[in-house]
């Protein structure tokens, strides 16, 4: 079993337990080359969203049998090329849900109460007397909220957003049912009318092929000149220059970034403005869902090892049917 970077030290014990570990303990990731030689021989993989699987790497994969990410997320994994060779993907959902949706409500309140810009003026010095109109910055409460992606943390936000009397409109690729409408007060609309009438855009789609750049130059025209874009799901599905230029030229008020397309890289522009909130995908880190994010990927690599279905497969048809379905 080959653990590619340091995770939390209990899921390293429970490893330990079940099997012989490499352990690179580190926060530097291995190298492709030398990902490629350690993980020669070895059944099972515990990685990290920091680890490209590109399809090129997976097909010089030997002998492993699972790749385990400690991430909801799994871009950083060519899932039909694994799939294709036989390579179990598992991933962590449902234990960073709350949140991850805790952050995207921080970032959305953060932009728009200037609370990033407000510490940094205390603590410059500068604050002299109060003023009428010092650090004003946009309701929150009883706005409205256009969430893309209406999936687990989707409703976490949306959950979050009730507590504010929003009104919450949302866009996927298939509505949600009638009752998780019902009980979150949902309106599901087109992707325009989503992005014009909305004062906060969250975002919480994967990255797909066809959720790469759902919002570039064209998107945010059709934003309000006041809106505020909030984005903890991944980088590339904005277009992260497109997004600096029109926080720049005021084509939209501000923006929550935790996430970005060549990180760590930034555009250069971002760091300038005032009127961004950046963070250095941080929104599913607290210190519980870190471990259990820890603890869940390397239950799912030790599952594949006792030849048990990890209970968070990711490429389901490999192993289709949990009570009934052949070990593969
Ligand atoms: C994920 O899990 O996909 C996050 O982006 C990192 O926690």
């Amino acid at each position: 079993m080959l653990v590619t970077k340091r995770i939390y030290p209990e899921a390293v014990e429970f490893l330990r337990d079940h099997a012989d570990v490499d352990y690179a303990d580190s926060d530097d990731g291995l190298p492709p080359a030398e990902l490629l030689s350690r993980a020669r021989g070895t059944q099972a993989v515990v990685c990290q969203l920091t680890d490209k699987f590109s399809a090129q790497v997976i097909e010089q994969l030997e002998g492993v049998r699972v790749l385990a990410n400690v991430a909801g997320g799994f871009d950083n994994i060519e899932i039909p090329t694994a799939t294709r060779k036989g390579i179990f993907v598992t991933n962590t959902p449902d234990v960073l849900t709350e949140t991850t949706a805790d952050f995207a409500f921080a970032l959305l309140m953060a932009a728009a109460r200037r609370v990033v810009e407000a510490h940094a003026f205390v603590h410059s010095g500068e604050w002299r007397r109060w003023t009428i109109d010092l650090l004003v910055g946009q309701d929150i409460h009883g706005k409205t909220l256009g969430i893309f992606g209406m999936g687990r943390i989707g409703q976490a936000v949306a959950r979050r957003a009730r507590g504010f009397s929003m009104r919450i409109l949302y866009h996927d690729l298939q509505p949600v049912s009638a009752m998780v409408e019902r009980e979150l007060g949902l309106e599901f609309v087109p992707k325009e009318k989503l992005l014009a009438e909305s004062d906060f855009v969250s975002i919480h789609v994967p990255l797909l092929p066809e959720t790469m750049r759902l919002i570039g130059a064209a998107e945010l025209r059709q934003m309000k000149p006041t809106a505020i874009l909030v984005n903890t799901a991944r980088g590339p599905v904005v277009d992260e220059a497109a997004v600096a230029e029109a926080l720049r030229a005021g084509i939209i008020a501000s923006a929550g970034l935790d996430v970005f397309e060549r990180e760590p890289e930034v555009h250069p522009l971002l760091l300038e403005l005032k009127n961004v909130v950046l963070a250095p995908h941080i929104a599913s880190a607290s210190v519980d869902t870190r471990r259990r994010m820890s603890m869940m990927a390397v239950s799912n690599a030790v599952a594949i090892l006792e030849g048990r279905r990890p209970p968070n497969l990711v490429n389901t048809e490999l192993w289709p049917d949990q009570a009934v379905g052949p070990v593969p």
